[in-house]
């Protein structure tokens, strides 16, 4: 990430110092430099570096997350003067990237925590590029994120959101929405093929659905993926992966931090407990012998999986800009949650058409925060959920896994109650603790109720 980053911010005329601490590392790079070579200059160690930059220095570190991160600032600290810029460019858990804003700010040092999103590719010809810290610390680098940023329709992804770990905590959560998508396209992916859906069908569904409401960076791929052979075995490539998914934390911090914040990204969670749960492998193949029950194919119309997606896609969109927003007033980062939308447009791995439906919809001004109660989603989502319900009904009694189809829609039903249940919640709680109640009829709190002593 940090090369294609280095190679893009050259290629738009600027001159950079490259530093890596496997040697060999900065000789592939230099010898893969091209054209570029006048631009860059290699660094065999960090104080090279440091001595090879203009004052007042910056410095963008894009090393693995976590203690690498710690290591390199604190080597940097040493090396480099107050007044000087250090960049987290890698991701990071927003708790550290206060942490460090904070420790480097005792030492004079200035520090951005900057999300980029795009992969390797997007770092290399255009990002999205969340930044967060002293808005006076990122002037100076403006024009250089602005230039590499991806543009949709001339506008670059990338902006200042907020100050210290702003920048480090939206990049988090366009993860989160990430894996919620990743795990709703793979959920419609087993339905279909449950149903004996050949894969070379189901990639031509997914390129038909990229030309409607779904057109998004993930169904794309996946319409290209389902359509890649495996050479040695000419088996679809598909078909030799292992069903264990990775994760590197990001999924797993957005729902760590909805539920410190009083928030429950609940799609986003089932996509984090998904991947979790793919890897007990040899656990699931006990437990299908275990429980051999009902796990029919489910037949379900394209359309009907079609509208299913795009409705799950609105509500885990929605739960990360719900959490955005809840966070945004526990830290006081006053974040623009349009803006953060525009951003998101392109170059990040989460765009999509409905990424500039989603800006819009913000920039007019969400009710109680909820993108789902804009009126362009409450109209599409009447005309969706339908779809959704026959989706999760049919798998539901099939025995088909659908966790982050079943959370969306439970969320969505749950929320669109004006009285809930929870008046038994409140009556269990007094009962054994005494805790209190509001009551419907009277103003107040700490009302309880008449169990016997
Ligand atoms: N890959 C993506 O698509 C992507 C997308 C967005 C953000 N990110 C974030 O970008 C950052 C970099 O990711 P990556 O994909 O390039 O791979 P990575 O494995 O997370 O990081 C690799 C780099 O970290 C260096 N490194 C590791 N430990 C170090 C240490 N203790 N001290 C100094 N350097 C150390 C490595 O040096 P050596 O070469 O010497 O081992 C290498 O340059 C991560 O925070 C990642 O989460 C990645």
């Amino acid at each position: 990430m940090g090369a294609a980053l280095a190679m893009n911010i050259a290629e738009k005329g600027f001159g950079i110092a490259v530093h890596n601490r496997s040697s060999e590392k900065l000789d592939d790079f230099m010898e893969n430099v091209g054209d570029l070579e006048d631009q860059v200059t290699p660094a065999e160690s960090l104080d090279g570096l440091v001595a090879a930059l203009g004052t007042p220095r910056a410095v963008i570190i894009m090393v693995k997350a976590g203690e690498p991160v710690d290591s390199v600032i604190e080597s940097l600290s040493e090396v480099m003067e107050p007044g000087d810029l250090i960049i987290d460019a890698g991701n990071a858990d927003f708790n550290d990237t206060r942490a460090r804003h904070a420790a480097l700010s005792e030492k004079g040092l200035n520090f951005l925590g900057v999300g980029v999103s795009g992969g390797e590719e997007g770092a290399r010809h255009g990002p999205s590029i969340m930044v967060g810290g002293d808005r006076e610390a990122y002037a100076p680098i403006e024009d250089i994120i602005t230039a590499i940023a991806a543009k949709f329709e001339g506008d670059p992804c990338a902006d200042w959101l907020g100050p210290d770990g702003a920048g480090h905590f939206v990049k988090t959560v366009h993860n989160g929405i990430e894996y919620a998508d990743m795990q709703l396209i793979a959920e419609a992916y087993g339905l279909m093929r449950t149903a004996g859906v050949s894969l070379g069908d189901m990639a031509e569904v997914f390129a038909n659905w990229n030309k409607g409401p779904l057109q998004s960076y993930l169904i794309e791929i996946t319409a290209e993926i389902l359509a890649v052979t495996d050479s040695p075995t000419g088996k679809p490539v598909v078909d030799i992966i292992m069903d264990k998914a990775g994760q590197k934390g990001t999924g797993r911090w957005t729902v760590i931090e909805a539920l410190k914040l009083g928030q429950s990204a609940t799609t986003i969670e089932a996509a984090v407990a998904a991947r979790s749960w793919s890897a007990g492998k040899e656990m699931r193949a006990a437990a299908e012998d275990a429980f051999p029950g009902v796990r029919d194919a489910v037949d379900l119309a394209n359309a009907d999986l079609e509208a299913a997606l795009l409705a799950a896609r609105i509500i885990g969109y929605g739960q990360g800009m719900a959490l955005l927003a809840a966070a945004s007033e526990a830290f006081e980062w006053s974040l623009d949650l349009a803006r953060v939308a525009e951003i998101w447009r392109a170059g990040c791995i989460i765009r999509s058409a409905l990424l500039d439906e989603i800006a819009s919809g913000t920039r007019e001004g969400l009710q109680f925060d909820q993108l789902i109660l804009s009126p362009a989603f409450v109209e599409r989502l009447n005309e969706t959920v339908p779809a959704l319900r026959r989706v999760v009904a049919a798998s539901v009694s099939s025995g088909q896994p659908i966790p982050a189809f079943a959370a969306a829609l439970s969320y969505f039903d749950t929320i669109r109650r004006a009285r809930g249940t929870t008046d038994l919640i409140q009556a269990q709680r007094d009962f054994f603790g005494r805790h209190g109640f509001e009551r419907v009829d009277k103003d107040g709190t700490g009302f309880h109720g008449p169990w016997a002593e």
